[in-house]
């Protein structure tokens, strides 16, 4: 289809920046059918100068679906928002969220099917958002080694992201989805395990298990399945969470960077 926006790819496989959408307001339908596409063709999509309100953060979240409030994630949820996390880093922070590679919340049952993430203030330099594209990262995978992992699970568990950070009493959901899942729209292959979440391959000895999984991390890190989004105040950047992972590079500190994060329910990888 035509897309009624301009559109600059940031590498040919994946990513790209959006220009002559105002999205702080309502878009029509067919503007957000175009949205939609947009997503489905580029993975991960990016606007500049876009000042959101908390209202227009979630609207613009349910073009693409329902809102997912993540369990784990329940502890950073704002006041009267509770789909709208914030993500913030400054001088005083001990950590980030995010930095290590990952799918937002593989330890749900169902875990996002995107993110929306909105920045107000961003540091001078550096605080880019990096994407890895899991249906490259899956197609590059010898054929011997894509029978190999055909059928295998792996356990996400959100003790192993959250378990030092979350206060007591947060919920910490587990659970077990396919090493390889199929993308419900396109029905591409995708990759699906990653670093910050998955702690075990259900069906195989911990140490083979092991063995693949570190294989595979080192595998979808790979530059050539990346694209890398430099933020200005005020972006937003919406990835399909159900084949991009992303890595959030903390290389500012003690800079600030700030903003919200609003994620859209996705539904059990199969
Ligand atoms: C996240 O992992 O959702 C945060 C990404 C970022 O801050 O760039």
């Amino acid at each position: 289809m035509d897309l009624p926006f301009d559109v600059e790819l940031l590498t040919p496989h994946m990513g790209a920046i959006i220009t002559g959408v105002d999205i702080t307001g309502p878009v029509s339908e067919e503007m957000a059918t175009a949205l939609r596409q947009a997503l489905a063709d580029y993975l991960v999509i990016f606007f500049r100068d876009q000042v959101l309100s908390h209202e227009a953060h979630r609207d613009f979240a349910r073009i693409f679906g329902p809102l997912h409030i993540g369990k784990a994630a329940a502890a950073w949820a704002m006041k009267d928002y509770p789909e709208i996390v914030a993500i913030h880093a400054d001088a005083d922070s001990k950590y980030v969220a995010g930095e290590a590679w990952h799918s937002d919340m593989s330890c749900d049952p169902e875990p996002p099917l995107g993110s929306a993430l909105y920045l107000h203030t961003v540091p001078p330099t550096g605080g880019d958002t990096a994407f890895s594209n899991m249906f490259a990262a899956y197609d590059a995978l010898s054929d011997k080694m894509k029978a190999y992992l055909e059928g295998l699970t792996a356990t996400h568990d959100a003790r192993r992201n959250f378990g030092d950070i979350a206060p007591p009493g947060s919920e910490l959901p587990k659970s077990s989805h396919p090493v390889v899942r199929t993308h419900p729209v396109s029905g591409r292959k995708a990759i699906f395990v990653n670093d910050d979440f998955t702690t075990k391959i259900d069906n195989l000895p911990r140490e083979e298990g092991d063995a693949i999984l570190a294989y595979l991390y080192q595998h979808v890190q790979q530059p050539q399945f990346q694209c890398r989004f430099r933020w200005k105040p005020h972006s937003v950047a919406l990835w399909d969470n159900r084949s991009v992972q992303h890595s959030a590079i903390w290389d500012y500190f003690p800079q600030t960077r700030s903003g919200f994060r609003v994620q859209i329910a996705g539904d059990k990888p199969f």
